[in-house]
């Protein structure tokens, strides 16, 4: 998606000064759980791993009904914004959700965790430790994404002018993100220091916190410079391998949108929006067929594919779109398909939330269809939920759940049919469970 990149400038001024005089409250409240009730789900003490096609915990399936909210380190930093990451997962908690997906990267941009290659400001590491507490205490867990393609909280284009003032890396294309060597070291040294992260409110490794659901390499890659896939795929292969060297706790993906490219057979390559889809440098199943990529992700956008079309053709297609990808997980990939950013825009032509609530509920409806038949579509994540009060962080895809009581209840209702599958008659001794019944 290309959005994301509202950052709120906060008011300097006199407001900052009162959020300074507070702070040292505010975190300390925030540390010792004094609001809210500090509970430890019993089932986040178990990494969520694979079991052929599907994600499991313990004993139980794991099918993931989610949402993004790529704002929370940045909205963890400030004492002014800080509440509305708590308030995002009593949220998210209390529809059932049990995945987020959020950007573990801000490079170089305002509230940066990267400043330059290697050098990290250390207080909003702590705010990614406060998402990461918080979720837990929730009994949510963490996708957590490395990077961007697009310019949003810095991407590959900061890498590559990071590169560029130590005069190396000198390619003009913003595509030595992914060629060069030097930015290549620059990204996994991001890596190493991420995983192997100590939270300061737990005293546990990133890499050994079950919490996190998962790693995604970076979101969207797409690199036009080198149509034929094997630029990229290189980069996945030694990146991927890097992650699993240093953490072989958590899953691993890469972040696709989910398009064949020029290796793809025919027919999948039919399925693809319009044939230059094809030419971005990435594909699917090459790409996702990576020995230490433990599932494959995919986006879903029809109003950027299907621009002026109305919203039946736009679901069948990706009704198409979806049913393809499942596929490809059963016969091809044999891994686990997640659908980690789907969303229909308010700018369309006649748009009315209902719209929304038919779109979503395809889509949920096909999640729930491969469940029941045990395939590989492993869940579907919404982009995006917002709370209240966060305008600046709007596009054409947020919603505020509590605005909006059908999809509300749309939501609510798939977590509770996916839970009720992987749980059966043990529904109640899940927290979960319990909401449901
Ligand atoms: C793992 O997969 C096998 C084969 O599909 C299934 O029989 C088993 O119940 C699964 N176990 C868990 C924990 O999901
Ligand atoms: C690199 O990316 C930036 C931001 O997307 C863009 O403005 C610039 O034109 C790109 N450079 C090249 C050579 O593509």
């Amino acid at each position: 998606m290309r959005a994301g990149n509202g950052v709120l400038y906060p008011v300097l001024g006199l407001a900052s000064c009162v959020a300074f005089v507070y702070l040292s409250f505010g975190d300390l409240d925030w540390d010792l759980g004094i609001h809210g009730k500090v509970e430890e789900p019993e089932t986040m003490r178990s990494f969520v791993r694979r079991n052929g096609t599907q994600f499991a915990v313990d004993e139980k399936a794991f099918y993931i009904n989610g949402w993004n909210s790529y704002w929370l380190m940045d909205q963890a930093v400030e004492d002014f914004s800080r509440h509305r990451v708590r308030a995002m997962f009593q949220t998210g908690a209390a529809m059932g959700l049990t995945v987020c997906r959020t950007w573990a990267f801000n490079d170089g941009t305002y509230n940066a965790l990267q400043l330059s290659p290697g050098r990290f400001n250390e207080r909003v590491f702590k705010a990614l430790d406060r998402v990461i507490v918080e979720a837990q205490r929730h009994g949510i867990r963490l996708l957590l994404c490395l990077a961007n393609n697009l310019e949003a909280y810095g991407g590959k284009t900061q890498y590559v002018k990071w590169a560029w003032d130590q005069g190396i890396g000198l390619s003009p294309s913003n595509d030595s993100f992914f060629f060069d060597a030097s930015i290549r070291r620059y990204f996994k040294a991001y890596i190493k220091v991420i995983l192997t992260r100590r939270n300061h409110l737990n005293g546990i490794r990133y890499k050994d916190d079950p919490t996190i659901f998962a790693w995604e390499l970076i979101n969207e890659p797409r690199c036009m410079t080198d149509a034929s896939g094997d630029t990229l795929q290189e980069w996945i292969e030694e990146m991927a391998e890097y992650v699993k060297s240093i953490d072989k706790n958590h899953l691993l993906t890469v972040g696709l949108e989910g398009f064949y490219g020029p290796v793809s057979p025919l027919e999948k390559l039919g399925v693809n929006p319009a044939p230059w889809f094809s030419t971005l440098g990435s594909d699917f199943l090459r790409n996702s067929r990576v020995s230490h990529l433990d599932f494959a992700s995919v986006h879903v956008y029809p109003d950027q594919w299907k621009v002026g079309k109305g919203l039946k053709k736009k679901m069948k297609y990706i009704s198409k779109w979806l049913v393809s990808h499942i596929e490809d997980g059963d016969k091809e990939l044999k891994k686990p398909v997640l659908f980690a950013e789907f969303g229909l825009s308010d700018k369309n032509k006649d748009f009315d939330h209902a719209h929304r609530d038919v779109f979503y509920e395809s889509i949920f409806d096909i999640v729930y269809e491969s469940a029941k038949e045990g395939r590989a579509g492993a869940g579907a994540i919404v982009w995006q939920l917002l709370v209240a009060g966060m305008e600046d962080y709007k596009d054409d895809f947020a919603i505020v759940p509590e605005e909006r009581p059908s999809m509300y209840r749309l939501i609510k209702k798939q977590s509770c049919r996916l839970v009720k599958l992987s749980h059966g008659k043990d529904l109640l001794e899940n927290k979960l469970g319990k909401l449901c019944s």
